[in-house]
């Protein structure tokens, strides 16, 4: 016998014994039980797709540090919303990527009827109306600091964003926007956007709020590819929530919610499963999570170099935001899981 087996003590019990004959690995044993018991699924209905919208024609830029992602003109997009619409993709979240000399202090191109993210929802709508259209409402990617806010003396100052993010909200939905999705965290926006949807015929748009945004590393990608990135100084902190806290979340999201929320979002998603699971326990109302752009840069890189299966922790990753209690995911990934998921 080898000598550094170690012997087994007079009076061990035995497997059965310690288990009491339960033994979890039954159900495990073929690929017919484990779909059979499996608890949770991930399906196309489950994803929005975020895209990044530039100006021009027939332009597609790839985003460096976000592999197989694209700013494309509203025509490519529109492209892209028959082909997401094909997949059964939901829905669409739009992200503008506004030229350089639109962008001022306050944000104030953001009140722009035409600027592009409208012309992409009416564009995206007239050709196919059949998919839902989730449109962010924060000023960073129009203002010139890169803030969500309006900036004063080193301030990001909250009510005077809150009317601005308001009324941009009505411009939003009436070029078609079917879900405003309020993204900058300032104090009583979700009761302000609801009041003026309200006030101007858009009583079946819907809020999904950012209910619980923190401030997060993961974001930077996003930044490039909207093109905040040279522009931040500072960080975002006097509007994010500090990401060590949780019951401040709690807090946010029923504020959000008592304001006028229909939907809750949890971002960045992966290191916050805990408060997707909370939110969800607590309040029982459609909740989603944002993959970022930091999520899917780092599966992606992993994935390209050989470190990782990349699609498989792509699905591991949507499956785990299901498990955790989301009703759907915004996730860079959509496209390319829908298709996954169809073959
Ligand atoms: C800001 C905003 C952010 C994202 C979407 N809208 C965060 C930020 O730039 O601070 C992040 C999305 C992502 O990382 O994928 N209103």
């Amino acid at each position: 016998m080898n000598k550094y087996t170690p012997a087994k003590p007079a009076g061990a019990r035995s497997v059965d014994e310690i288990t009491g004959s339960r033994r979890l690995r039954r159900m495990r044993k073929a690929d017919w039980s484990r779909r059979l018991v499996q608890e949770n699924r991930l399906s196309v209905d489950d994803l929005i797709w975020p895209i990044f919208i530039i100006d021009g024609e027939n332009r597609k830029e790839p985003v460096p540090a976000m592999p197989g992602v694209f700013r494309m003109s509203v025509d490519l997009a529109v492209r892209e919303a028959e082909r997401a619409a094909r997949l059964g993709i939901p829905a669409l979240a739009t992200f503008p990527n506004v030229d350089m000399d639109l962008r001022d202090q306050t944000g104030s191109h953001v009140l722009d009827p035409d600027n592009i993210i409208n012309r992409a929802t009416r564009a995206i709508k007239a050709a196919v109306p059949e998919i839902g259209i989730i449109t962010d409402v924060a000023l960073d990617p129009f203002t010139s600091h890169g803030h969500d806010g309006i900036l004063r003396d080193g301030i990001i100052v909250n009510d005077e964003t809150v009317e601005q993010v308001a009324a941009a909200a009505v411009l939003q939905a009436a070029a078609g926007s079917d879900i405003i999705a309020p993204s900058d965290m300032m104090d009583g926006r979700i009761g302000a956007i609801r009041d003026a949807l309200d006030d101007n015929g858009f009583q079946d748009v819907a809020i999904m709020s950012y209910a619980t945004k923190f401030a997060s590393a993961f974001y930077g990608p996003y930044r490039e590819a909207i093109g905040t990135q040279g522009l931040l100084k500072g960080d975002k902190k006097t509007y994010y929530i500090d990401h060590a806290n949780s019951d401040e979340a709690v807090r946010e999201a029923e504020q959000d919610l008592a304001e006028g929320a229909d939907m809750l979002m949890v971002k960045p998603g992966l290191p916050y499963l805990d408060i997707i699971h909370r939110l969800k326990e607590e309040f029982r109302v459609p909740t989603f999570a944002y993959q970022v752009s930091g999520e899917y840069s780092m599966i992606k890189a992993a994935g390209a170099n050989g470190w990782i299966d990349g699609e498989k922790a792509m699905l591991e990753s949507l499956l785990a935001f299901k498990r955790a209690g989301c009703d759907g995911i915004l996730t860079y990934f959509a496209p390319e899981v829908a298709e996954m998921l169809r073959g």
